[in-house]
């Protein structure tokens, strides 16, 4: 087995690397061929997190033989960021005189008021800059982009099929000489919602966790693969027979699967009408609850199952088309999350992120309970993450801490 993340391992060096989004890449590269005569100065290259967009702005400055400058728009924050960094890039010819190509990924970064001068900035680099820029985005709709989407050519990637996903997933398991069930993967590709980064993961953490033959585990492993199952049942359709069936087939018990879903609701229901709508029907799930108890009453199970399932469904009108990570309620977690020191974390996020491509606060969300877990399991994979990720001593002392 590797002893690196799979995703930096089989991150695409090539554009021909890359699982689909081939429309996409033929854009790109056509722009950038033609660079000289675009109007637009500017890329902008958008689709859901882990679709793809870093790692294709990587592979075509690779292809085309460009160097790369990147900067991570959400290090940068704002104007005089921006500008010291982006803006004296995009006027110097760069060393040997190869041509280049910047990439400014995860503009979202730039958020919030006082970010302002910094999308502001973006735009007059752009007018200016004598070298494409590839600015990428989860959401190019925000309205502080307004005017910045004028000034750049947009690409989309389409959020990835599971199938697609899946065949990445194939790819990797022959590369590691494993053999994963075609269920499993398409498992693990289905929830993953688009997010090749998400199911890489994922897969090897399995892979891990079959490779130590932990029993407990694996075990723990399928009980939660089908609470994943049910909350993906309950958040994603809004069809009252998949909802309402979705607690049938798991073993935790109604409590616990309240407290699941309570806990992930707010992250999946963004739109304020909607998630009271859905805590209206879970709180009332908590009334039948309380009769039963008291009353004995048993019959009002049926009311408490359907409340918490196609009550909770049937309060959003369509599924939310992005990717959350749901999590279980768990004391453990919520004391790892308090007790940690921000900075350090933020350091060695900053580390591992610069290593892999994506921002600090990506790396904390997204990749780092993966990389503690991933270390904590195996000694050969720990020396040869912090030595990848160039982390030292006491980093790697506090990293197994959590
Ligand atoms: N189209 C793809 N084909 C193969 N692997 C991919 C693809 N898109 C993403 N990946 C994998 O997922 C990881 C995260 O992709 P990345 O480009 O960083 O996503 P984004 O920048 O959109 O969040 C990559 O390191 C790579 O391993
Ligand atoms: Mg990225």
């Amino acid at each position: 087995m590797t002893n690196l993340p799979w995703t930096s391992e089989y991150r695409p060096k090539k554009l021909s690397q890359v699982q689909g989004h081939k429309k996409a890449m033929n854009q790109l590269k056509t722009y950038v061929l033609n660079f000289k005569k675009q109007k637009k100065k500017a890329v902008l290259l958008y689709g859901q997190t882990g679709s793809g967009k870093t790692c294709i702005a990587h592979a075509l400055a690779n292809d085309m033989n460009l160097e790369i400058l990147e900067v991570n728009a959400s290090d940068l924050r704002n104007k005089k960021g921006i500008k010291s960094v982006v803006g004296s890039a995009s006027k110097q010819r760069s060393l040997f005189s190869k041509s280049k190509l910047i990439l400014v990924d995860e503009i979202d970064g730039l958020s919030g008021r006082h970010d302002r001068g910094g999308v502001r900035e973006l735009i007059r680099v752009i007018k200016n800059t004598s070298f494409p820029l590839i600015l990428t985005a989860n959401d190019i709709y925000d309205s502080k982009f307004s005017t910045l989407r004028k000034k750049c050519e947009k690409v989309q990637l389409r959020t990835p099929s599971y199938i697609s996903i899946k065949s990445v997933l194939k790819k990797i398991t022959k590369k590691e000489k494993l053999t994963v069930d075609d269920k499993t993967l398409k498992t693990i590709a289905r929830r993953a919602g688009g997010d090749y980064r998400a199911a890489i993961n994922d897969l090897q953490s399995i892979a891990q966790v079959s490779i130590d033959k932990n029993l407990k585990n694996i075990d723990d492993r399928n009980q939660t693969d089908s609470i994943f199952d049910a909350l993906l049942r309950i958040f994603k359709s809004t069809d009252i027979d998949v909802a309402i069936s979705a607690l049938d087939n798991i073993d935790e018990d109604f409590d616990k699967s309240f407290m699941w879903i309570d806990e992930n609701l707010p992250k999946e229901y963004t739109k304020p009408a909607e998630l009271y709508k859905a805590y209206d029907a879970l709180s009332l799930a908590d009334v039948f609850k309380g009769r039963i108890r008291r009353w004995q009453y048993w019959r009002f199970m049926v009311y408490q199952k359907t409340l918490m399932t196609a009550g909770v469904a049937l309060a959003k009108k369509e599924k939310y088309k992005k990717y959350t990570k749901y999590k279980p309620s768990s004391r453990i977690f919520k004391l790892w999350r308090m007790s940690q020191t921000r900075k350090k974390r933020k350091a060695i996020a900053k580390k591992i992120g610069e290593k892999m491509h994506e921002s600090s606060t990506d790396i904390i969300q997204h990749s780092l309970p993966y990389i503690v877990n991933m270390m904590k399991k195996d000694k050969k994979l720990k020396s040869n993450m912090s030595k990848y990720f160039e982390l030292d001593k006491s980093e790697v002392s506090w990293l197994l801490k959590q």
